[in-house]
């Protein structure tokens, strides 16, 4: 598990800016830092991708350069998903994209709710990079229902799990239940209340970004 917390860096900026009571009043900024933080995740990630050796002509000669080989499918569970994903695909600007409708069904037992999952868009991922992201990595579950429906689009070559915030709980999950996936996480946070939100986390990632719904 790669997380950026544990690194000093700008992003420590970002995920407290993210976390901050005040700051999140502002939507636009709170947007914004979580493209931010999928601009860094971008990043790191790409410094695992298979390359290519290309050699560019500039008007003053020739330089052989290395490249990514193919650009990630980049997916996202909606709707909180959404800055992440604008983020990666602001590095990772050929990328192709799946959209996952995903939400909080019935309560499975006294603390945990089932994921019902409505809404799937998606090219072929056969031998692909995937990498799917949400903000909040709480129980994981969502990321397990997620990542299981995408393998009806193929099985991928390699896959990333990228979230702002994982609680351990919610990366322990992920970690046993998807041996075979990298995750990259922002910060790892200790506690899950009783409606299974991070603790202290931020909040819920999907009104701040974007306001209540009903
Ligand atoms: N989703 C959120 O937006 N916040 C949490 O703390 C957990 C899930």
């Amino acid at each position: 598990m790669y997380i950026l917390s544990e690194n000093n860096s700008i992003a420590n900026t970002f995920l407290a800016q993210l976390r901050d009571e005040e700051i999140q009043k502002d939507r636009m900024r709170f947007r914004r830092n979580l493209e931010r933080l999928g601009e860094i995740f971008a990043y790191e990630i790409s410094k695992n991708l298979p390359q290519t050796n290309k050699v560019i002509k500039t008007n003053l000669g020739k330089k052989e350069t290395s490249v990514m080989k193919e650009p990630p499918v980049l997916v996202t569970i909606l709707r909180a998903g959404l800055p992440l994903h604008q983020g990666l695909l602001n590095y990772f600007d050929t990328a192709d994209n799946s959209f996952i409708g995903a939400y909080r069904g019935v309560r499975d037992s006294k603390e945990d709710f089932d994921i019902e999952m409505d809404y799937i868009s998606s090219p072929d991922i056969q031998g692909r990079t995937l990498i799917i992201c949400d903000p909040m990595i709480a129980t994981g579950k969502s990321i397990e229902k997620a990542y299981h429906a995408m393998l009806r689009f193929g099985v991928p070559a390699r896959t990333y799990i990228v979230g702002a915030i994982a609680s351990l709980r919610g990366a322990r999950f992920v970690q046993s239940r998807m041996p075979e996936c990298r995750l990259y996480i922002g910060d790892v946070d200790k506690d899950l209340n009783s409606k299974s939100y991070i603790v202290p986390g931020l909040g819920d990632a999907g009104d701040l970004a974007f306001g209540l719904k009903n």
